[in-house]
């Protein structure tokens, strides 16, 4: 099973899917370093202050690959448009995020623009046009163990059928 592990920059992609890797021995890859690896960053966006990933040409290589019987983790906020069984969408409140992304350096415009994204979904509405189940939590009051947790079943399985717990930062829209 391949899981897209998804969500605006900060909200936790990362310290999830390595744990998860840690402790269910799942492979983990990130998907800014599987882009390099196939030569598949093409550019840099000065605007975006960001890679730019040939999205495609990197489904296309992971399509190709052998189906799996093991759990694969792909960790990045364009892991929803490569060829997953599932996608786990992670939330965060943009008040909590906010203070992330300026630890993190970046510009005004930029910590803007991902806290605009997480309020209004933006990552999960492209997630729910993938076509695959959609799992959806939200990290904000929860360790990364919790959030974990929140993500398997009861027999530690990884969650695998559409689940979405609600989220609502609309008010943080109006502030
Ligand atoms: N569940 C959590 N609770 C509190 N802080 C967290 C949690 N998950 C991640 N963090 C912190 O938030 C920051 C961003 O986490 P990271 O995993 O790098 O996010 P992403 O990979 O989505 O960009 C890091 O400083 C990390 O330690
Ligand atoms: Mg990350």
């Amino acid at each position: 099973m391949r899981i897209a592990v998804t969500g605006t920059p900060g909200v936790g992609k990362t310290t999830l899917s390595r744990l998860a890797a840690q402790h269910y021995g799942w492979e983990r890859a990130d998907v800014r370093e599987l882009a390099q690896a196939h030569s598949l960053v093409v550019a840099y966006d000065e605007a975006d202050e960001a890679d730019v990933v040939d999205v495609e040409a990197l489904a296309a290589v992971l399509a190709a690959e052998r189906a799996s019987d093991h759990v694969e983790v792909l960790d990045g906020h364009l892991s929803h448009l490569l060829p997953v069984d599932v996608v786990w969408v992670v939330r965060c409140d943009p008040r909590v995020l906010e203070g992330r992304l300026r630890e993190r350096g970046y510009s005004e415009a930029k910590v803007r623009e991902n806290l605009e994204a997480e309020a209004v979904d933006l990552v999960l509405q492209e997630a729910q046009g993938a076509g695959v189940p959609v799992v959806q939590r939200d990290s904000t009051r929860r360790s990364p163990e919790e959030l974990l947790s929140a993500f398997v079943d009861a027999e530690g399985k990884p969650r695998n059928t559409t689940d979405l717990e609600p989220v609502d930062w609309s008010d943080w829209l109006l502030e």
